[in-house]
């Protein structure tokens, strides 16, 4: 309680560019955090094998936030005060992005989300950005495949009212949905951490909808998977990049088999540096790279980039130098930020079947 559970700290000095990271290492998003962090701590690694940044190495001072918004604040409030980093990365669930955002925006320190999509992110501020694409576009992408390619007439959205993420990701599919002439039958909710969705899967399977859209995290959805089975409802599930984890696999078990989700990359992706990364990754881990450890990889890169090219390392340098990213090579699509600090880039559309993913299409903006 209270103690923050650093890791991979470097005490700030003169010869040290210190990067702070707020992720959820424990709680019901931890391999968010973890992913996230192993991507990060690749692209320092490599950095300073480079030589580092202005003649100088470079460290990442990493808290857990419990997967808490509460803590995500304090973290990041920590970071800004006790550990004076140049900049931020974080946090992944768009929730805690909020909280972190707040705070980085109001000391100005440059914030750089590598996954959270919920479009008021980057809203709290000039200093606010991020290296993926927005919700309005994956709700979009999402719909767009249940109507064009899975030919679906009538769906069911199961959202969590906890998230910020979710419920906006839901709205975006509904109204999508609707205009490209499909029905939404019904809207279901659950709040993070529940464990018995029978009740609103019940209500579901009596509007006898084709699909169902649950926009939520894998935690979650792999118990919702199994349910929605146990109550007779056959007909395919489909999400949003949420539901990227090792674990999905583990709690829906066969019940998630035939889903589809929307997501930020694949590793599938025959991309020679896509592959490189993988390889290293491996290498250094021990697994394949989900979207997180990719995205955490090209922020930190895109962060590191900037910094070369920040006049001095100062909140507003560093701010202007992120701007300014244009075309960067990342290993989950190539990073433009828009004037509101938002990355324009494409969503692939993954399949799961038996305990891995598998790359389906890709749709542009
Ligand atoms: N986009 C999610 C959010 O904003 C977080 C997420 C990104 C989860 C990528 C998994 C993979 O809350």
């Amino acid at each position: 309680q209270g103690q923050p559970a650093g890791t991979g700290g470097t005490p700030a000095n003169t010869e040290t560019i210190l990067l702070g990271q707020v992720g959820a290492l424990t709680g019901g998003q931890a391999t968010f955090g973890i992913s996230t962090r192993n991507g990060i701590e690749l692209a320092l690694k490599e950095a300073n094998a480079a030589g580092g940044v202005k003649g100088k190495k470079l460290a990442v001072k990493v808290y857990d936030n419990q997967s808490k918004p509460e803590e995500a604040a304090q973290a990041t409030t920590r970071l800004i005060t006790q550990d004076k980093v140049v900049l931020i990365l974080g946090d992944v669930a768009s929730s805690n992005s909020l909280a972190m955002a707040e705070k980085a925006q109001a000391a100005g320190v440059p914030m750089i989300t590598p996954s959270s999509t919920n479009t008021t992110v980057t809203q709290k501020g000039d200093y606010i950005f991020r290296v993926c694409f927005i919700d309005p576009f994956q709700g979009f992408v999402m719909a767009k495949f249940a109507r064009d390619e899975l030919k679906l007439g009538k769906v069911a959205v199961l959202q969590d009212n906890k998230s910020a993420y979710s419920i906006d990701l839901s709205d975006v599919f509904t109204r999508k949905f609707k205009e490209m002439g499909g029905t939404v039958a019904t809207t279901e909710s659950y709040s993070q951490g529940d464990t018995d969705y029978r009740a609103q899967l019940t209500a579901i399977k009596k509007t006898q909808p084709d699909g169902i859209y649950v926009p939520g995290y894998y935690s979650e959805v792999g118990v919702i998977a199994r349910q929605a089975r146990e109550v007779g409802l056959k007909v395919p599930l489909m999400g949003g990049d949420g539901w990227d984890s090792e674990k999905l696999f583990e709690l829906g078990g066969s019940a998630i088999n035939g889903s589809y989700f929307s997501n930020h990359y694949s590793p599938d992706n025959p991309d020679a540096r896509v592959q490189k990364f993988i390889a290293d990754y491996k290498a250094a881990y021990g697994g394949v790279p989900d979207a997180l450890a990719a995205l955490g990889y090209d922020a930190a890169r895109v962060a590191i980039e900037a910094l070369q090219r920040a006049k001095d390392l100062s909140g507003p340098a560093v701010r202007d130098a992120i701007a300014q990213t244009k075309d960067f090579p990342g290993v989950a699509g190539t990073v433009t930020l828009d004037e509101k600090r938002n990355a324009v880039k494409s969503a692939v559309v993954l399949k799961v079947g038996d305990g891995k993913t598998q790359y389906v299409t890709t749709i542009s903006p």
